[in-house]
């Protein structure tokens, strides 16, 4: 699949307090649904969705990140001398490799705010749009929410595009919610969009989660952009600048999404995934039966 989305930002450089002390060592982007990291399966859906470079702008204090995502030549041939060679096959299939894949990592030193950690990639992207993910934000579904999004942004006029859905009134504080003006199918056409607003002060409850496809214009955007909600060079303020120049619209992806920047969605995401492979139904049954035993007694 080849589009004109061929760059993918990951911003990993925060600090993950909310998961300390689990965050103490390890990046919460490592933190695993099951078997695998936040960043894998963020990966895993960039590259189902075409994309030909990821720029990860991390922090240098979590140079774990990188030691994960690339290959490990090391760590396969060890597996396969001892008789692991399906290990390490995965293995070699999930990581990215120096040599086949179009990989960059930047840092950002200091916790400026999205905007500025997606405008520290600037000078490692490719000409045209770009797409940045959250990886703690981890939407489950096929096809994946950006190669959804990459097909939409061709058949849209919006130069930005996001992924949202709709949230609780009280919700609203937790998200850039759109300012819808028209609803069209999977699309809501929007001429702004507001960081973290109050529930009263909210323009719609179409809240934006973790997935943009964004005009390229989106870094000069940021270049002159002033601190917003919590002091923070937002994102969302320079995806709002840009809406009457570029376009701007929200897309309903349809699969299912996690807040895994939170414990109770990391937790909702490890058992959806559980309850869908066999080999955790024995262990979930158990546990079912005892609750149910408890609330009997
Ligand atoms: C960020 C964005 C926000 C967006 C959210 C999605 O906020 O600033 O606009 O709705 O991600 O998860 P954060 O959750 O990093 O505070």
């Amino acid at each position: 699949m080849t589009s004109d989305v061929r760059t993918a930002i990951f911003p990993v450089a925060g600090l993950g307090t909310r998961f300390l002390p689990a965050t103490k060592v390890t990046p919460k982007e490592l933190l695993p649904v099951i078997d695998t990291p936040l960043i894998q399966y963020a990966i895993d859906e960039a590259r189902a969705a075409g994309i030909e470079r990821m720029v990860f702008v991390s922090h240098p204090s979590k140079a774990a990140i990188e030691r994960h995502v690339m290959d490990d030549r090391d760590l396969r041939a060890t597996l396969r001398a001892r008789g692991k060679s399906k290990v390490a096959a995965e293995l070699a299939e999930t990581a990215l490799c120096p040599v086949d894949d179009d990989v960059r990592f930047v840092m950002q030193h200091e916790p400026l705010g999205l905007g500025h950690a997606v405008n520290c990639a600037r000078d490692d992207v490719l000409p045209g749009p770009v797409a940045v993910l959250l990886p703690d934000d981890l939407i489950l579904g096929k096809p994946g929410a950006l190669t959804e999004m990459v097909s939409a942004y061709g058949r849209t006029d919006a130069g930005h595009l996001v992924a949202a859905m709709t949230v609780a009134p009280e919700e609203t504080s937790k998200y850039g919610i759109l300012s819808v003006t028209r609803r069209a199918g999977q699309l809501l056409e929007a001429d702004g969009m507001v960081e973290k607003p109050a529930p009263e002060a909210a323009p719609s409850r179409e809240a934006v989660v973790g997935r943009y496809v964004l005009d390229a214009s989106i870094f000069d955007a940021l270049d002159g952009q002033a601190p917003g909600a919590g002091g923070e060079i937002q994102l969302t303020d320079a995806i709002s600048e840009g809406a009457s120049r570029v376009g701007l619209a929200g897309f309903r992806f349809s699969g299912r999404r996690f807040d895994c920047g939170s414990k109770t969605g990391m937790l909702a995401a490890t058992l959806h995934l559980a309850r869908q492979d066999p080999e955790y139904a024995a262990v979930l049954a158990e546990l079912d039966a005892e609750m149910a035993a408890e609330r009997a007694a």
